[in-house]
């Protein structure tokens, strides 16, 4: 089956390693069942595997993607839940110290076809297309636990958003803003920025300009380039939640900072199967779908990857096997 694949490993140059090509057929264990792919969504991830980071040089090759929408072998429509736990994990698989991403020990959803464990299927709404329903289990689903579970964050409150163009970020807009939250961003990019008032931004900003007010809580996904501005723009008592470092993972911690305001600095790491259920029922009630930046075939993924190293996205990328 046509599959997109890491052949090798490279931090420098991850695309040196992506291959597109013919991989073998999935062949599911016990308890596990094959899923066929109809969209596949790109995240950040299935670069940072490219560069080596959570894929080891022994696992090659390895096919790519966590996120998919297909039909199981009954025909039913599912989205499938890429947090794979161990089988004797019971409750909030995010904590499971042995969790693992499809991708990461096993091939992910870049391919026609992909093995899942059973448990891991959710129905997908029928209101949803298999593209946008591609789009919630990994950057969609990791907003919805920022925000809501690790964040708790309220109608009324104000919450910035760092990096407005990327997968997660513009899943924070849509999210925030249907759930009445007064949502600001920040982007380097005007363009980016105007798109991020369409979604639903109250204010936007430059990337670390100083802000009319301060925040209840950050959301961050950007890292070392804006972690400074993050700490600046929080009232006392305020949250920055954390779940991404693409710009580094070593900025100054500030810690007098943090004492003195009393701020909250909490991680927060994809999500569970039954918040994929809340998310993908919120979006058929609230109206709210996936932004979707383009759509490309499978055999055309390496333009979906040059576009999100280049940092030139507005939402999410999409591949059709
Ligand atoms: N922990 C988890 O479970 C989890 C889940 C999903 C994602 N993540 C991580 O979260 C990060 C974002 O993921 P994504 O899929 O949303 O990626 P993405 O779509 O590539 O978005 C990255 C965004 O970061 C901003 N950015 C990039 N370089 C920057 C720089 N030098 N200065 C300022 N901003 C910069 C850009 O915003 P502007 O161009 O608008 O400024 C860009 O839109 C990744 O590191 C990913 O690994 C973690």
């Amino acid at each position: 089956m046509l599959a997109v694949y890491a052949s090798d490993i490279d931090p420098d140059d991850p695309l040196r390693g992506l291959s597109v090509g013919e991989r073998p057929e999935p062949e599911p264990g016990e308890g596990w069942t094959t899923v066929t792919v109809r969209a596949a969504s790109l995240n950040h991830h299935d670069l940072w595997s490219l560069r080596g980071v959570g894929l080891d040089r022994e696992r090659l090759p390895m096919i790519l993607g966590c996120d998919a929408a297909g039909l199981d072998p009954d025909g039913n429509e599912v989205i499938v839940h890429s947090v794979i736990s161990s089988e004797s994990w019971r409750g909030d698989e995010t904590f499971d110290p042995r969790r693992t991403l499809l991708s990461e020990d096993h091939p992910g959803t870049f391919a026609e076809r992909v093995a899942v464990p059973v448990r891991n299927l959710v129905p997908k709404p029928a209101a949803l297309s298999f593209e946008q329903a591609a789009c919630l289990p990994t950057a969609w689903l990791t907003a919805y636990r920022m925000l809501f579970t690790r964040g708790r964050a309220v109608p009324g409150q104000t919450v910035l958003v760092q990096g407005a163009g990327g997968g997660v970020a513009t899943a924070l807009i849509v999210l925030g803003h249907a759930a009445g939250i007064r949502v600001w961003v920040t982007s380097r990019s005007e363009d980016k920025r105007r798109e991020a008032l369409d979604l639903g931004a109250d204010k936007a900003f430059e990337a670390g300009e100083r802000l009319p007010e301060r925040v209840d809580a950050v959301m961050e996904t950007v890292g070392e380039a804006t972690w400074a501005h993050s700490l600046r723009t929080l009232k006392p008592g305020g949250t920055i939640v954390t779940s991404g470092a693409t710009t580094g993972q070593a900025p100054s911690a500030e810690l007098r900072r943090i004492y003195f305001l009393q701020l909250s600095v909490i991680g927060s790491t994809m999500g569970t199967r039954e918040e994929l259920e809340r998310l993908a029922q919120l979006c058929v009630t609230k109206g709210v779908r996936p932004v979707i930046d383009k759509t490309l075939a499978l055999a055309d993924a390496r333009q979906g990857f040059e576009a999100m190293l280049a940092g030139d996205v507005q939402g999410k990328i999409v591949f059709n096997p």
